[in-house]
């Protein structure tokens, strides 16, 4: 059985004290449950919130993290930074990384690689545009980016990491994919990796985002393919928040 893993992702928003609260606010209203937690806050406030969260059950994640072990590279944060002061995850080739700041599909890879050496579990973001997916060119695109991370990491790095299948027109537009529509691709995902290695493939998380809200959380999250959520804006209430990890 996998477990469950319901990630926030803060984006760049609020301030520290706003992050501060929404972190008490989610360690108090939490309670026991089954599923893994997790947010993805800005760097600069990692440290500060992960003392917020600590002896609580919710986990930290980092947005990105850099595709060089270290040395000359003005602003960036390595992946051994980010072990260093005990956070769990990194998002790597989010959409809005590939569309606004260059990440290509390589550069994705290699941020992946990075993490797993330093023990920080990479969840990789992959999704097509509106666009592609109109084009039937969906499981092409899937193809694409799942294909360079399983050349450059190899296989066996994914039983150390996550998928989060983002369709980008779902991202923040409040459209989300149906329940069937997100359920076929993470069936597509699963059976692509169980073609090289069916046992990670079995194990492997892969979590859908894309406009998951309260909502309709318990639908998609009832889907056989889809191990839980990446969750966007609705992350930034906590109560809602509770509420789409109280949907597993
Ligand atoms: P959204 O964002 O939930 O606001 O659509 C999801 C994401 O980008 O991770």
């Amino acid at each position: 059985m996998r477990r469950s893993l319901i990630m926030g992702n803060w984006k760049m928003n609020g301030s520290l004290q706003e992050g501060q609260q929404l972190a008490s606010a989610l360690a108090a209203g939490l309670g026991d449950v089954q599923q893994e937690v997790a947010v993805c806050v800005p760097f600069i406030y990692l440290s500060e919130i992960s003392k917020v969260l600590a002896g609580s059950a919710i986990a930290l994640g980092a947005q990105n993290v850099a595709d060089q072990a270290s040395g000359a590279y003005t602003g960036e944060i390595s992946a051994a930074m980010l072990a260093d002061i005990g956070i769990k995850y990194a998002l790597v080739g989010h959409s809005e990384r590939r569309s606004y700041y260059g990440d290509t599909d390589q550069s994705v890879a290699n941020r992946f690689v990075q993490a797993i050496k330093q023990n920080v579990i990479p969840v990789l973001c992959v999704g097509e545009t509106l666009a592609e997916r109109e084009g039937n060119k969906t499981f092409q695109v899937i193809d694409e980016q799942l294909d360079t991370v399983i050349a450059t990491a190899g296989i066996e790095a994914f039983s150390k990491a996550v998928i989060a299948y983002e369709p980008v027109w779902a991202i923040g537009t409040g459209k989300t994919a149906s329940d069937e529509q997100a359920q076929e691709v993470h069936h597509y995902i699963r059976q692509r990796i169980a073609g090289v290695h069916p046992e990670i493939a079995e194990k492997l998380q892969i979590l859908y985002g894309g406009s998951v809200k309260p909502d309709n959380a318990k639908a998609l999250f009832a889907m056989p393919d889809i191990d839980g959520g990446l969750v966007g804006g609705a992350s930034l209430d906590a109560n809602g928040f509770l509420q789409i990890c109280h949907s597993v």
